[in-house]
Order: structure tokens, then C-alpha cells, then sequence
């Protein structure tokens, strides 16, 4: 049965765990009680779907109505080539199904373990971790539109996958769909991704998908705050892309370090936001009940569990413009702000 909830705090209804009040909250169990919601017109507007909340600031109160799924299915599918497509609802908790995957022997998201938030939620922000992004193994998505209840399937290639990006972070599109169904290719050949750091390392040769996972949630938890203690947004900023002369211009900066940094593409070098915080001498830096994570400064924590929306936006902007001063690059945050 749906659920609905007036003036309700959303501490809970995210990672970061900052209170707001929302005008409402609805909980639903199937799609048919989805589509009376969207079609009731005495919920206050406007409509915002969340998953956990593990990618989301309130920085005010809400005036319309959060929608939550209460809906977890998985149906796995075996092909006689060893391809395994797996059908999840959009409200199953994406680390519980890579749980499920790689205790089975199946491989594709071992790699994106330990990520807090919702399947649904993972491929309209195509979540990434140690060399793998959902999108990879992605190959449909079914969704209904918010205005009109029409149901409409997203193919791979509508979907604009790119680096924390997909079709439905576009100003045209975003929160104009609910996504209910996500459709994954994976496998049961072996294919372990190691290409980061010292991923090889750690789990030695032949692993299985649920050494990768272990290798993966033991990089995660000496890195990032545990999200049962210390709320956060994971990732606060984007790893920014500049032009190679800018880099250049980075590197000669420290002629005596390496600069950590990805290329990208011919005019294009990725690099690391965690770094140019660090060494822009942000780290230590907090605001009210904000402030930076020790060991991931791109994390940005409610240190105490009492920081405001207000006290994170002004610890971001502080960040935003020391960063800019020292390296002439504007970091852009990954997390959205409500
Ligand atoms: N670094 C510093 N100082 C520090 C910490 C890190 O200079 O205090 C440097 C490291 O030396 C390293 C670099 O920052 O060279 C990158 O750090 P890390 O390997 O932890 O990865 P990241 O680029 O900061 C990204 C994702 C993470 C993901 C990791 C692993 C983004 C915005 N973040 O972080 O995703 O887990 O790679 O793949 O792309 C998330 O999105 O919420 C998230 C946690």
C-alpha cells in the first residue's frame, strides 16, 4: 500500500543526513500505486523521486513531494554463452545486488561495491568506482514519464552515458522521467578489472567476483567515511577536465612531484579534484558542522550529524574559490542540490 507523509524531515531520506522539512513524502509498492500518485493532483508539487539519498543536499525546504519505491526484484536470466542479463527494480539497493551478482560467480559490478544509493539511481548518475561505471554493463532502462504516466524504454544508446552523466541529468530531462526497471548485461567469464592503483595488488591472481568485491570495500573503507557513522554525498566535486597547456602549467607549478592526472583525450587530462583541494591547502577546512574528510578531502562530511544545507554550500564555496585562486579551475559539484 502506498504511504504518504505531510511535513516530514528528510534527514533520513539521505546520506548526508541534513534536516529540511518536505511538504510530503510518498512510499510506494508497485507501479500501479506510482501511477495514482503521479495522477493525484492534491500532492503538493513538485514531484522528486529519490533513491537513498546518497547523491542529494537539501539546501532549503521542500514544497513538494519526495517520491520513495519501496519496490526491490531482481529476475536473473542465464544464456547458454555464459551472458547473464539481470532485470532489477529501480528501487533495489544497488550494493545488495552486486552482493547477489558476485556471491553467484557473476561478474560486471564487483567493482562498484560499497556504493551507497539505488539501481535506479545508478544509471541516471552512471555511478563509477575502480575502473567500472553502471553504464558499462547497462542495456536498457524503463521509465515513466512524471506529467503523463507514459511508459516509455530507454535503449543503450538514448541513455548518453558518459563520466557521472546520463541522458536523465540533462536540463531537458531531469526529473521529468521515473526510472522503474534497470536492465544489466554481466557475465560468468571471468573478467576482472584491476587497471586501478593497486587493485592487482590486493587480490593476487584469479580472484573471484567476491574477492574483487572485498578488495574493493577494503580500498573503499580505509579511503572514505563508513556512511553508518559519518553522513556525507561521497564524491562532493567532479574530477575536473582541462586543456594539456593548463595541465602544463599545473605541472610546472611542481617541478618536483608528479602530478596525478588522466588523459583523456588529445586535448583533454582529467585530474584528480581530491588533489588540487589538497595541495590548494584545503584540507582541515570545515564550516559550522561541515567539513573536509582526512583521507578523501573530495568528501565532504556533517562531521557531527548537526551541520545545516547552508553550512556545507558555504564550506563548498570556500573550496570552490580557493581552488580557483590557486589553479585557475572551477570545480563543479557531482552532488545535486535541492
Ligand atoms: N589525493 C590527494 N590527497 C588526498 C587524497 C587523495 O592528493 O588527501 C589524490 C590521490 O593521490 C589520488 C587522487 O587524489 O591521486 C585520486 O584519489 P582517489 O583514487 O581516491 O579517486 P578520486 O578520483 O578522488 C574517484 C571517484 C570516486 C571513486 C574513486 C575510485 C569521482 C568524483 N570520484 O575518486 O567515486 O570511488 O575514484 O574509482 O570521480 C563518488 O563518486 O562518490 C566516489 C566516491
Amino acid at each position: 500500500m502506498s504511504e504518504t507523509q505531510y511535513n516530514t524531515d528528510v534527514r533520513n531520506f539521505t546520506t548526508f543526513g541534513i534536516s529540511a522539512k518536505a511538504a510530503c513524502v510518498a512510499y510506494y509498492d508497485s507501479i500501479d500505486e506510482l501511477e495514482r500518485l503521479l495522477a493525484d493532483q492534491t500532492l503538493p508539487r513538485p514531484l522528486k523521486h529519490l533513491g537513498q539519498g546518497s547523491n542529494i543536499l537539501f539546501t532549503d525546504d521542500y514544497p513538494g513531494t519526495i517520491l520513495i519505491s519501496r519496490i526491490s526484484r531482481c529476475d536473473i536470466g542465464h544464456a547458454s554463452d555464459g551472458t547473464v542479463t539481470v532485470t532489477a527494480s529501480a528501487g533495489t539497493v544497488m550494493d545488495s545486488l552486486c552482493l547477489d551478482m558476485a556471491t553467484r560467480g557473476i561478474w560486471g559490478l564487483e567493482n562498484l561495491s560499497g556504493i551507497p544509493g539505488t539501481v535506479g539511481a545508478s544509471a541516471v548518475q552512471n555511478v563509477g568506482a575502480y575502473g567500472v561505471e553502471a553504464g558499462d554493463h547497462i542495456i536498457s532502462v524503463d521509465a515513466i514519464e512524471t506529467a503523463t504516466g507514459e511508459h516509455r524504454t530507454f535503449t543503450r544508446d538514448m541513455m548518453q552515458f558518459g563520466y557521472r552523466h546520463s541522458i536523465f541529468k540533462t536540463d531537458a530531462m531531469r526529473d521529468r522521467y521515473i526510472i522503474t526497471t534497470v536492465r544489466f548485461r554481466l557475465t560468468t567469464h571471468p573478467t576482472p578489472r584491476l587497471s586501478y592503483a593497486n587493485l592487482q595488488t590486493v587480490v593476487g591472481d584469479n580472484p573471484s567476483p567476491l574477492d574483487m568485491r572485498r578488495a574493493v570495500i577494503s580500498i573503499r573503507d580505509s579511503k572514505l567515511p563508513d556512511p553508518a557513522t559519518t553522513g556525507s554525498a561521497g564524491s562532493f566535486f567532479k574530477n575536473p577536465v582541462i586543456t594539456r597547456e593548463h595541465f602544463q602549467k599545473i605541472e610546472a607549478m611542481y617541478p618536483d612531484a608528479k602530478v596525478p592526472h588522466f588523459i583523456i583525450g588529445d586535448d583533454a587530462v582529467k585530474v584528480p579534484a581530491a588533489w588540487l583541494i589538497d595541495k590548494a591547502g584545503c584540507k582541515g577546512m570545515s564550516q559550522g558542522g561541515a567539513s573536509l574528510w582526512p583521507t578523501q578531502p573530495l568528501v565532504i562530511v556533517n562531521t557531527h550529524g548537526n551541520a545545516t544545507g547552508s553550512d556545507v554550500l558555504t564550506l563548498e564555496h570556500r573550496i570552490i574559490d580557493t581552488v580557483s585562486t590557486r589553479f585557475a579551475i572551477t570545480l563543479h559539484p557531482e552532488v545535486e542540490h535541492i
